[in-house]
């Protein structure tokens, strides 16, 4: 059974998943006659405004259609759990060997001594989700001393049930490193191991990366458990400190992949009540954050593994871009309308049409910013091509596209390495950090989880960092305009370029 119709089987879509899936079946559909087609559309016409006239009878009371029509936004959910934590925040980043941004740069606390941090403070339980764990270069038949941090950081793990801190690890099947040795290593000190076989599940992989440390701090961003996300990829996360209601809640996702890690489970239909959420778009948890009010709240992917309390990572996506006024920044590793695998290629133009509409119907200012490596796809290349050519600020519409390449230098003898892995987006209003990449098989399959955040004006709040970061990227050194790509080497845009 293809995993598309198991999703429409197994769950209510929302719009968005079902624009994916009708675009999926429409081959199917062109078989059938054109006026028993029209036929029944009449029909359906007819049906849908009779039911539309009951319902409006139904309901008589004006205010309660209007209601209806128009949810209310956003009633915040509660107010921490514990009003005695003070929680805080912080951006986190990491950057490879040798990037030098060439001036004195602001950047978040360096991701290596954000999880020495976080190692140091667990006491009683860390839950790690990773798509995989590689924390040594011989892992992959890699001779580099760059992956000390990554050492490191596995010794550390090794020593916490040693420490009474109980650790539970999900990862994916199919994974990047078959053959890791860290998993070995982990097992024998006591570590709990569960591989979810995502591939079986959805026709997806298992692409999260959160911790989550003694019920009440966690990291949620690009990194895996890679050697190479300390040194040689450039990563970007975040870190929430003494905040045990996004924890609870992130917890509830964990659980979900521990349950269906089990060798003949299946997604359950409906998701227990204990997965359920209080915390969501509608309802996001209010919540002082370092000293700034804000409003938070997770999201995940793929739909089949969301109660429908649980806000869709797309559908928050979609919705930051669409309330943007002003402008919409983001910055993946990549952007591609399409689908990889799930629906052969087919084309998958959901985000991009929210950002065209954006820039053409409300003159937001766009500014996307992609990775490309030696081993990007230049596959993406003639989409990103696309976008940016719409620029035209003469007819008011501004959407300018950039490409991030980090030079190889030394360092091309590294797998994976050398590349944006960012995945985030900034508007005057929201700051989301995410895991997925932009393209249609990371929201219909993968799994995948983000923070959302609204914060007050202020001059050093996480919303603020965020966009210095952008506004730091889109004008470093290594930030092309797409007319410059052929001539950058370490980009494999250049060998497809016009
Ligand atoms: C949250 O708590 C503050 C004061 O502690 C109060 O003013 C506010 O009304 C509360 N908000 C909600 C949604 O309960
Ligand atoms: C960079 O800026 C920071 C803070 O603004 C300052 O403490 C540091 O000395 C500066 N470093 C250099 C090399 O200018
Ligand atoms: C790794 O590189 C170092 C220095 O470049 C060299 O001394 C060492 O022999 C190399 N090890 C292997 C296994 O190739
Ligand atoms: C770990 O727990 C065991 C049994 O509860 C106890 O004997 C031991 O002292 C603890 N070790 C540490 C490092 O706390
Ligand atoms: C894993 O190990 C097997 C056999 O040892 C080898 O054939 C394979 O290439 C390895 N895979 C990777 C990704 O290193
Ligand atoms: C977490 O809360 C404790 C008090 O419960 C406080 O001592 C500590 O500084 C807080 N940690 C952070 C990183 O905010
Ligand atoms: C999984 O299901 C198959 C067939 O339904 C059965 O043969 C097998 O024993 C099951 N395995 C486990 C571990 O339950
Ligand atoms: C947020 O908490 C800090 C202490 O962590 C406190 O000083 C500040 O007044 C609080 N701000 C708001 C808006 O509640
Ligand atoms: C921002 O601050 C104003 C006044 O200080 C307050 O009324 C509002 O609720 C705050 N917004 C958020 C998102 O906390
Ligand atoms: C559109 O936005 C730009 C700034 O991004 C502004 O300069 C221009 O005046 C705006 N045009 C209209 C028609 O609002
Ligand atoms: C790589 O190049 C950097 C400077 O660009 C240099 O400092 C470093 O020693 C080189 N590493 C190796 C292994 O050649
Ligand atoms: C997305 O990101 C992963 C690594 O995080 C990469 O391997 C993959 O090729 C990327 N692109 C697409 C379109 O899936």
């Amino acid at each position: 059974m293809p995993a598309s119709s198991r999703l429409l089987e197994g769950h209510e879509l929302t719009s968005p998943y079902k624009s994916l899936h009708d675009s999926y079946v429409s081959d199917r559909r062109d078989s059938r006659c054109p006026v028993s087609a029209l036929l029944a559309a009449a029909c359906l016409l007819l049906l849908g405004i009779l039911l539309a006239v009951t319902v409006i009878e139904v309901l008589k009371n004006e205010d309660r259609i209007h209601e209806a029509l128009n949810p209310p936004q956003t009633q915040t959910c509660c107010n921490q759990t514990d009003p005695m934590e003070q929680s805080s925040i912080v951006l986190v980043e990491s950057f490879p060997l040798g990037l030098d941004y060439g001036r004195n740069v602001s950047a978040g606390v360096d991701l290596y001594d954000a999880w020495k941090d976080l190692l140091s403070r667990a006491s009683e339980q860390i839950d790690v989700a990773s798509f995989y764990w590689c924390l040594t270069a011989e892992d992959i038949s890699v001779n580099s001393s760059s992956d000390r941090q990554g050492r490191d950081i596995l010794e550390e793990f090794k020593a916490l049930p040693s420490r009474n801190v109980s650790v539970r690890v999900v990862t994916s099947i199919p994974t990047l490193a078959p053959n890791s040795t860290d998993l070995k290593v982990l097992k024998e000190r006591g570590v709990q191991i569960r591989r979810v076989n995502f591939g079986r599940l959805t026709k997806g992989i298992l692409h999260s990366k959160f911790w989550i440390v003694d019920g009440k701090h966690v990291y949620i961003g690009s990194a895996n458990m890679d050697w190479r996300a300390l040194t040689q990829v450039k990563e970007l996360g975040v870190v929430i400190y003494n905040c045990s209601a996004l924890a609870d809640d992130l917890q509830k996702i964990f659980q979900s992949y521990w349950v269906t890690a089990r060798s003949n489970a299946s997604i359950p239909d409906p998701w227990p009540s204990d997965y359920d959420t209080g915390i969501n778009q509608e309802h996001p948890l209010l919540l002082n954050l370092s000293g700034v009010q804000s409003q938070a709240y997770i999201t995940a992917s793929p739909p089949v593994f969301c109660p429908d309390s649980r806000t869709r990572d797309l559908d928050a996506i979609l919705s930051a871009i669409r309330g943007a006024q002003d402008f919409i920044h983001v910055a993946v590793m990549e952007f591609y309308p399409a689908s990889k695998f799930f629906h052969h290629h087919g084309y998958w133009p959901v985000i991009e049409d929210a950002l065209k509409r954006s820039a053409v119907d409300r003159n937001v200012s766009v500014c996307l910013l992609v990775s490309c490596g030696q081993e990007t796809d230049p596959a993406v290349w003639p989409f990103i091509r696309s976008l940016d050519a719409l620029h035209s600020p003469s007819d008011n519409i501004n959407i300018a596209v950039r490409v991030f390449v980090i030079p190889a230098g030394n360092q091309s003898h590294i797998p994976y390495s050398r590349i944006n892995h960012n995945k985030y987006l900034v508007t005057e209003k929201v700051a989301y950090v995410g895991t997925s990449n932009w393209s249609a098989d990371y929201f219909s399959t993968t799994a995948g989880v983000a923070l959302v955040l609204s914060q007050n004006a202020s001059g050093d709040s996480f919303h603020q960092q965020l966009r210095a970061v952008f506004d730091r990227d889109w004008s470093s050194p290594f930030s092309h305009p797409l007319a410059d790509v052929q001539r950058i080497h370490d980009c494999a845009f250049s060998t497809s370029a016009p």
